[in-house]
């Protein structure tokens, strides 16, 4: 097995990269991969950079070059649905993309011809999750994750993408890494903690809130690494 621990910016990894050793570092397509070990297992970790092209590019690149058969994805989201706030962890049971629009030719927003408008995430790895926040008494929320091209910072998209896609989150990444993995049948988990509300704040709570809520979410991110089984069957 070798796990690949993904994340969109270097505050998003570095609490990571602290606790991995034997570290190599290759420099590639203008991204940096850390090869290392954590808790006896292979972990390749990245940053792809903000938005769905890097982040699809880096996903692709760690499965393809580095030769990863499972993705974890850690980060920060905006929050959309009321019981969710700063530092709050929430798990995607799916993603979908809320700029995909071709909506003129009758398709439902999010949906392109042989794709899919929600992929889900792997149900192992969910059950994993559920066990890690379970032991540590956290409580992890579960819901849909809906990424796209634009940090929102408005009540009006906020609520819209609520309502279209039933989201709970939102960020820039997961769909595109989930589209990636989803195409290679690459087993993939996205965990993100809340660092703001998508709202007029969210600009201010964003800067104020990156660090502590990445380093949340890597932390838990690691848990699982650690509960992971050495060999998939
Ligand atoms: N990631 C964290 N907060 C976000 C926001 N408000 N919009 C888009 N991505 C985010």
């Amino acid at each position: 097995m070798r796990i690949a621990l993904m994340g969109a910016m270097p505050e998003e990894i570095e609490p990571l990269l602290e606790r991995i050793d034997d570290v190599c570092l290759t420099e590639y397509g203008e991204n940096r991969y850390y090869e290392g070990r954590f808790a006896g297992k292979e972990v390749v970790v990245a940053y792809s950079k903000i938005g769905k092209v890097f982040a699809a590019m880096t996903a692709g690149m760690l499965i393809e070059k580095f030769r990863c058969d499972t993705l974890l994805f850690s980060g920060v989201a905006g929050a959309i649905r009321e019981d969710l706030h700063i530092g709050d962890l929430i798990m995607a049971e799916s993603l979908c993309q809320h700029d995909l629009d071709i909506t003129a030719f009758g398709h439902p927003y999010g949906y392109v011809p042989e794709g899919k408008v929600f992929v889900p995430t792997d149900e192992r790895l969910r059950k994993l999750a559920r066990k890690v926040a379970e032991a540590k008494g956290i409580d992890l929320k579960e819901g849909i994750i809906a990424t796209g091209d634009q940090f929102v910072a408005d009540p009006e998209r906020k609520a819209w993408i609520g309502e279209t896609f039933g989201a709970a989150a939102l960020e820039m990444e997961g769909a595109a890494v989930a589209v990636v993995c989803d195409a290679l049948r690459v087993p993939f988990f996205v965990l993100r903690a809340i660092s703001d509300s998508a709202d007029m704040d969210a600009g201010f709570d964003f800067d104020a809130f990156l660090d502590k809520s990445a380093r949340i979410s890597a932390d838990f991110i690691l848990e699982m690494v650690r509960l992971l089984p050495d060999s998939e069957g």
